[in-house]
């Protein structure tokens, strides 16, 4: 066998070179070689240098299995896919694959009787970016199971200005309510609040009627949250936290997107039967706590895992989010709109806090 590899799958058997023009795949069909479909995707690899991604073209039939074949029309970046992309946090479990945790876009194609060519879809978690090709390129291929239909309420953009992070805030802040956090509680600490996930968390809890206080390291963004509904907005500093195992009760609840000692400090000035969700390490990943906050005063600390939250859940928060929980101020969470050819100059920057919002990956 003498056979050319073009691609994974894919081989060109050179005694028809200017013959027939035909590419043979390793299952034995042959195609002609113009048939053959290429897209650009952002495409990571282990390297003898490292964890490395690069933009490539490559053919649909490389990408992972599933029913469902979407043409992407946006992705976003995460924090999650900035760790991944560029190798500074073991997020995949596999190589080669394209990175993305988020997609929104059109049905292409599908096996699976729930979803027609033309419909308007969203994935994310569920292992996309992680385990399974990702939606930081202009095709993806999933398990129908993964899919969720576009609610109602939102577009195809405004998804993904949302993405894991809205989902993962709606998630939070559907965990807290579940575990009776009223308005009367008082009110609710961000960490991380300029972010993705602290903006759009802002926004939706102030709309819910709750007092927001947004904590941000970088006093640039105090208009910003403002505009996003905080009532206050501080430097972690500035509030003067104390660090013993009991401090006095100052808030309703936390949504923490930054770990280590902060996290630690804000359990502690938890007010009676508050709840704190556990979203982010920004800072760190260590927590040094003690027991009394949870057994003086009824303290709850909340895991938020957005990857395996269960399908009928994730549906119900992405339907909660086109109508009760859409934040009102989305134009202004979306910081930037990047092509995927450019999509490289986003991950560091984000990393070492360049960013704020949402951005927004136009994949089209
Ligand atoms: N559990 C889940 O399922 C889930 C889902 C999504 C995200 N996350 C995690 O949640 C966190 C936020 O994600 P994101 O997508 O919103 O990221 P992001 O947009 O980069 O926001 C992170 C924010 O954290 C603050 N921050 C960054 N570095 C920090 C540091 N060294 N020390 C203290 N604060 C720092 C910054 O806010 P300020 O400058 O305003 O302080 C930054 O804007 C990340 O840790 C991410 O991994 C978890």
């Amino acid at each position: 066998m003498n056979f050319v590899r073009i691609a994974q799958n894919i081989y060109f058997d050179p005694k028809f070179e200017g013959k027939y023009d035909l590419l043979r795949y390793n299952t034995g069909i042959f195609i002609r070689r113009d048939k053959i479909v290429t897209f650009l995707a952002c495409r990571i690899d282990k390297t003898e240098h490292g964890v490395k991604h690069q933009l490539v073209q490559m053919p649909l039939e490389d990408l992972c299995e599933g029913e469902v074949v979407i043409r992407v029309h946006y992705s976003g970046v995460n924090y999650k896919d900035a760790l991944g992309a560029t190798g500074r946090g073991q997020i995949l479990k596999q190589f080669p694959l394209n990175g993305g945790i988020d997609l929104a876009g059109v049905v292409e194609t599908s096996v699976d009787a729930r979803f027609q060519p033309g419909d308007e879809v969203l994935v994310n978690g569920c292992g996309l970016g992680e385990s399974h090709d990702g939606g930081l390129a202009e095709m993806a291929r999933v398990p129908a199971d993964w899919v969720i239909p576009v609610p109602h309420g939102l577009t195809m953009k405004e998804c993904m200005v949302l993405g894991t992070a809205g989902f993962t805030a709606g998630l939070a802040i559907h965990r807290m309510q579940e575990n009776n956090q009223s308005i009367d509680k008082g009110p609710i600490v961000v960490t991380g609040a300029s972010g993705g996930v602290g903006s759009i968390a802002v926004d939706m809890l102030s709309q819910l009627g709750y007092e927001v206080v947004a904590l941000s390291g970088r006093r640039e963004f105090d208009e910003y949250l403002s505009e996003l509904g905080a009532s206050k907005v501080c430097s972690p500093e500035s509030l003067e936290l104390g660090k013993r195992p009991l401090e006095k009760g100052l808030f309703g609840g936390v949504i923490d997107n930054v770990g280590g000692e902060l996290l630690a400090q804000l359990i502690a000035h938890t007010n009676l039967w508050g709840n704190v969700a556990s979203i982010g390490l920004a800072s760190g990943h260590r927590l040094d706590t003690t027991v009394f906050p949870f057994i003086l005063r009824g303290v709850s600390v909340l895991g938020v895992s957005s990857t395996n939250c269960p399908m009928p859940l994730r549906r119900a928060i992405w339907n909660k989010m086109g109508d009760s929980l859409k934040p009102k101020h989305l134009d202004k969470i979306l910081t930037e709109t990047v092509a995927l050819k450019d999509v490289s100059s986003v991950f560091d920057a984000l990393l070492d806090r360049q960013k704020h919002g949402r951005i927004v990956i136009d994949c089209r």
